[in-house]
């Protein structure tokens, strides 16, 4: 897939209400970006699998909303005050300023010489209350885990949980990036799921290699394909400043291999720094219990799983579209991720009381979508295009035998079926 198939998806994402630059009316707002209609519904069901697959199906993890402003000595006691920084240069000619890391000493725009690299802080400052000064100042988290931390021993009071144990929370987290870019890729606003998993410190290293396997095959299990994957452990010098061990679940994006989520072994970094700074106890039977940390950006999956599933038909995949030489997206989305399940569509229009009926019935239990405008080929396409991985078709037969037809995205077969067995067979397809 090259960096032009990226520009066709943000293109396709606005086209189809999946993604919008924010304050588009205002000229936008740098690498800000809103969800529509159909994105919004999308990243929920991302957000809803990975909530599932990590506390719904887990007995030993609980889950956690905790507050996008935490108190100002957290993010002392975690490094961020001191460590989140990246190197910033400045071209002297242009003014465009650049990660030291993404140039080769001269401007990428330009060619002018660059300023000495100044350290420069990721976290976004705000003020609590209405005066501006140094005590008022907070910090938007720049991670969700810091407020599990902070809440360590509120959840092991209440959910009465022994080692090992996890963590999950879900939210909003803000950077300042320097160079955000790539649509949804680095952002300055986006969300987190993370999850923290306390353990005993002898038994880190083995559970940090049981999280590895298990994220990975999460991302199998929603047919993320397996050549696009990799783990990627990182070397001493690359891990940030609070692991003992590390590495990233990559993908292959048009721009390269790039982490999609990060694991950690945390080690007591952040349980015996925070006791330090707050005096409060947070040891477990006498001791610090080690972190191992999984940590994923639901807007970066939201983008490796269009990425993964967007297939551009050039002639297009039926004979009525070759014949017009139309190309054609087809998004093959795991069902459970599709933001439409189902769409009803009535053959011509003359069957919409049939075909209305049918909708009615089943929009009850799955997210569905009625369609009567066009021709039933366009029809098809338009679903194809948002990922909906069944259609179904009100036909004349529907009128004598009470059937219907179902059809399946990726194979473009139909099957007949009655109206009374629909609403089972679907939800049997839909798992
Ligand atoms: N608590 C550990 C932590 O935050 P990280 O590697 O800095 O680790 C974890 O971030 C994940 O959060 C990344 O793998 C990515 O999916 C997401 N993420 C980080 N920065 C992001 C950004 N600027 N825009 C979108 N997602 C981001």
């Amino acid at each position: 897939m090259s960096t032009s198939q990226l520009e066709k998806i943000v293109a396709w994402a606005k086209r189809r209400g999946f993604v919008f630059p924010s304050s588009e009316i205002y000229g936008g707002l740098g690498s800000c970006y809103d969800y529509g209609p159909y994105g919004v519904l999308l990243k929920n069901n991302i957000k809803e699998a990975w909530w599932k697959a990590m506390v719904f199906e887990r007995e030993e993890i609980v889950g956690l909303d905790s507050a996008i402003l935490l108190h100002p000595k957290t993010w002392e006691a975690s490094g961020h005050l001191a460590n989140f920084v990246d190197q910033l240069v400045e071209c002297k000619n242009c003014h465009k300023r650049y990660r030291q890391d993404e140039t080769t000493g001269s401007c990428p725009a330009c060619g002018g010489k660059l300023t000495k690299p100044a350290a420069f802080n990721l976290l976004m400052k705000t003020y609590l209350g209405p005066v501006e000064d140094k005590a008022a100042l907070v910090f938007l988290r720049p991670e969700t885990c810091q407020g599990i931390y902070l809440n360590f021993k509120n959840v092991l009071a209440t959910a009465r949980k022994k080692l090992p144990f996890g963590i999950a929370q879900i939210g909003k987290a803000f950077r300042n990036e320097i160079t955000p870019g790539n649509f949804i890729f680095r952002m300055r606003e986006f969300e987190q799921m993370e999850m923290q998993f306390f353990v005993p410190p002898a038994e880190a290293s083995q559970w940090f290699e049981f999280w590895v396997k298990e994220r990975l095959n999460w991302y199998y299990q929603l047919g993320v394909k397996k050549s696009n994957l990799r783990f990627r452990r990182h070397k001493k010098e690359e891990r940030p400043h609070y692991a003992k061990e590390s590495g990233d679940i990559e993908y292959h994006t048009p721009f390269g291999w790039k982490e999609i989520e990060g694991i950690h072994n945390r080690g007591d970094w952040d349980l015996s720094r925070h006791a330090q700074f707050s005096g409060a106890n947070l040891k477990y039977e006498g001791e610090y219990p080690f972190v191992i940390e999984t940590s994923a950006g639901a807007d970066r999956l939201m983008l490796t799983f269009i990425l993964d599933a967007f297939e551009e038909v050039k002639g297009g995949r039926t004979t009525t579209t070759k014949a017009t030489k139309e190309e054609e997206i087809v998004l093959h989305l795991h069902p459970c991720l599709a933001p439409i399940k189902v769409a009803v569509l009535p053959l011509v229009r003359k069957l919409q009381k049939p075909a209305q009926e049918v909708y009615q019935k089943i929009r009850k239990q799955f997210w569905a979508e009625y369609d009567e405008d066009g021709s039933i080929g366009r029809r098809y396409r338009r679903q194809d295009e948002i990922g909906t991985p069944f259609c179904v078709t009100i036909d004349f037969q529907t009128l004598e035998e009470k059937t219907v037809t179902i059809r399946d995205r990726d194979t473009m077969k139909q099957e007949r079926v009655a109206i009374q067995q629909l609403s089972q067979v679907l939800s049997q397809k839909l798992g």
